[in-house]
């Protein structure tokens, strides 16, 4: 069995930059590749996130889709942090155009993908080796939480349209685990059909192929603005172990 890990981590932060209020003048940009480089602990949220998911055995190596104008400055990082088995790419202009670069660039004895957001840096080897198990049974498998919240339905207008039965419910995250060649059926089809979604089982449901949610964590987090970093970082314990679930 030959796992490999695909990391899209070419977008744009913009949500964090603005936030940040960077977006003004490049020169106020935070160095190296914008929010994936802002530091949780000390180390880069990028660095978390392939250390995560190097920590499981059963991954091989890692393939990250870097934007193309930070690509040389992502692979020089990665090297620095003494990573192995790490191999950056010129990501696309949508996560899933990034995705597809890195199915294109895999070695062919490659069967499985994890594809895992570079924006969840608090990922662990029992989260990998859990959906990578769902996976081998089904063929593909997402991490996913129940829904604790109320959901409404709100118009362009800000009026409540309906309230939508929570029963069922599931956020979803990554990381996300298929048959590489499922997977690439999927994509392909997506492309031919011009669909683009946020996550790449969308691609394989669309397929009629059946897809296994397995329970995720709440301490991976998705960092899209500052106050998802400070979530984060109350999972850390000082010394950058994270605190039991
Ligand atoms: N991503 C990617 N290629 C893109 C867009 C997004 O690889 N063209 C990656 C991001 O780097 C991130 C993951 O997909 O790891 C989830 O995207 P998101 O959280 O939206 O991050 P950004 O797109 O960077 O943030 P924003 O939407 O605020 O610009
Ligand atoms: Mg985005």
């Amino acid at each position: 069995m030959k796992v490999a890990a695909l990391v899209p981590a070419a977008g744009q932060g913009e949500r964090m930059a603005r936030a940040l209020r960077l977006l003004e003048g490049e020169r106020d940009r935070p160095p190296l590749a914008g929010k994936l480089f802002l530091e949780l602990d000390g180390r880069p949220i990028l660095r978390w996130t392939l250390e995560g998911l190097l920590a499981s055995h059963a991954v091989e190596g890692a393939w990250v889709a870097a934007a193309p104008a930070w690509e040389a400055q992502v692979r020089a990082e990665v090297e620095r942090w003494g990573l192995r088995n790490v191999r950056v790419l010129a990501g696309g202009a949508t996560r899933q155009a990034s995705v597809w670069r890195l199915m294109e660039a895999l070695p062919g004895e490659v069967e499985w993908v994890v594809v895992h957001d570079g924006a969840r840096p608090l990922v662990d080897p029992t989260l990998v080796d859990r959906v990578l198990a769902a996976a081998l049974r089904d063929g593909a498998a997402v991490c996913a939480l129940p829904v604790h919240e109320t959901v409404k339905r709100v118009g362009a207008s800000g009026l409540v349209e309906g309230t939508v039965e929570r029963e069922g419910l599931w956020t979803i995250q990554t990381p996300q685990a298929f048959r590489r060649t499922l997977l690439a059926e999927a994509h392909q089809a997506a492309e031919r059909a011009g669909v683009v979604a946020t996550d790449d089982a969308a691609l394989v449901e669309r397929l009629g192929h059946p897809v296994r949610a397995v329970p995720g964590s709440p301490r991976n987090v998705k960092i899209t603005t500052p106050e998802d970093l400070d979530a984060a970082g109350r999972w850390l314990r000082p010394g950058g172990t994270l605190v039991p679930e």
